[in-house]
């Protein structure tokens, strides 16, 4: 049995992982959960169904919320960042599964890989903004980094049994998002919910906006790019509207090996669970009869800026990408709180590259100092300023 540490337990891909750890109870056990604090009878339900040993939550309040919802013996709890940090690094585990939205997963995750826990990532955010730092901290420990994203679980799989030296280039599918066919000029008037109304897939909030913008692709060039040792030049984005092919690695003798399958983050968490072995995921199968036509075209990067901006920071280097992905986080905020348009996320993005210092990556402390005064920058440039956007 693998027990399991689960940070974002209160997530999509959270609770999509706990459906797994309840559909093979003599797989799986639940450690420790991590969350926010947003959902506290959500928490105190988790806790009640999976028995974790410990739960961790960033808010303080939400926590004494918990403990008053929780019947003794309860969980030991924890709080803030601190506190996340503890449950990733402390609590005995077989694997850490990264699911927290955004930057806040960059400490907790790093802590896992320290103390030596196979990480399962889902949290994209964190090697786009450290990944050399987490990629040679997880090779010194001899720490397995296992992709939960679709996309690179994909690649991961076209790699098994192959040599990593003879792959020519990866091709990185992307659904290209609820806007792929939209006017430039519409744009700017598309609102949160159309946003919000992915054709494929049901995520969290922030990753189905990074969808809309093509940001979620950059992301994810960066990642490919530090979770399989890869050149930027070397990561080719492929749109392909149906999201059945998740992935392709394309080898030196012209040979091209795609995963498919139905879009559900199951398949792709469940063989992070237990790569390298196989269990029968409780999803729909795939019926190519149905699907019918699979379609391929170019990411259109001059209507859609965002994913050519990532390429441009991961070019850079330094402490760049950890400025894309700031900006990036404080913009899709201020869109979904309804305080700027959607066109206005690349902006900002496109101002914080030009308008911050790049500084060299030397550090998880720089990283953690870039991270806070490129959020600190941007959200004063937000209309009303930096009060009403500081959440
Ligand atoms: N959803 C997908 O299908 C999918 C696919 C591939 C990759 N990913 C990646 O997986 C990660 C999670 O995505 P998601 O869609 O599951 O997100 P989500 O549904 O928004 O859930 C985010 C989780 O993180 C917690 N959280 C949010 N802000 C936090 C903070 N500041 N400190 C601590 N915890 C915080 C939330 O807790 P509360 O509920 O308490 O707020 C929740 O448990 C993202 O990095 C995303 O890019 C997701």
């Amino acid at each position: 049995m693998k027990s399991i540490t689960l940070l974002g337990a209160t997530g999509s891909i959270g609770l999509r992982t706990l459906d797994l750890v309840s559909s093979f109870p003599e797989e799986f056990s639940v450690a420790g959960l991590a969350a926010r604090g947003s959902n506290v009878e959500r928490v105190a339900d988790l806790c009640k169904k999976y028995s974790p040993r410990v739960v961790a939550l960033l808010e303080a309040d939400a926590l004494d919320q918990l403990a008053r919802l929780l019947p003794a013996p309860r969980p030991e709890l924890l709080a803030g960042p601190e506190g996340l940090v503890a449950l990733a690094r402390d609590v005995k585990a077989d694997i850490v599964v990264s699911a927290l939205v955004g930057g806040a997963g960059l400490l907790p995750t790093m802590a896992a890989i320290q103390a030596g826990r196979t990480v399962a990532l889902a949290n994209k955010e964190t090697l786009v903004m450290a990944g050399r730092l987490m990629t040679a901290a997880a090779r010194a420990r001899g720490v397995k980094l296992l992709p939960v994203d679709s996309e690179h679980s994909a690649i991961f799989q076209c790699l098994q049994g192959h040599n990593r030296s003879e792959v020519r280039r990866i091709l990185l599918t992307a659904s290209g998002g609820p806007f792929r066919t939209m006017k430039a000029q519409d744009l700017a008037q598309v609102t949160v919910a159309e946003a919000l109304n992915h054709p494929t897939w049901r995520m969290g909030a922030k990753i189905t906006v990074d969808s809309a913008t093509l940001m979620n692709k950059g992301l994810e060039v960066i990642e490919a790019r530090w979770l399989f040792d890869v050149a930027a030049e070397q990561v080719q984005v492929v749109v392909h509207p149906q999201s059945v092919i998740h992935s392709m690695v394309e080898y030196v003798d012209g040979s091209v090996i795609a995963q498919l399958g139905v879009p559900d983050m199951g398949i792709p968490i469940l063989y992070a669970l237990t790569y390298p072995r196989r269990l029968p995921c409780p999803a729909d199968r795939l019926d190519l009869t149905r699907v019918g036509a699979l379609t391929f075209e170019e990411p259109d990067v001059e209507r859609l800026p965002c994913l050519a901006l990532a390429r441009r920071a991961l070019l850079e280097g330094g402490c760049a990408p950890v400025i894309l992905n700031a900006a990036n986080e404080v913009a899709v905020a201020a869109f979904l709180d309804g305080r700027i348009r959607f066109t206005q996320i690349p902006e900002l993005i496109a101002e914080a590259l030009a308008r911050v210092p790049a500084r060299a990556l030397d550090g998880i402390d720089t990283c953690v100092d870039v991270d806070t005064r490129t959020r600190a920058l941007v959200r004063e440039w937000l209309p009303g300023g930096v009060t009403a956007a500081a959440k």
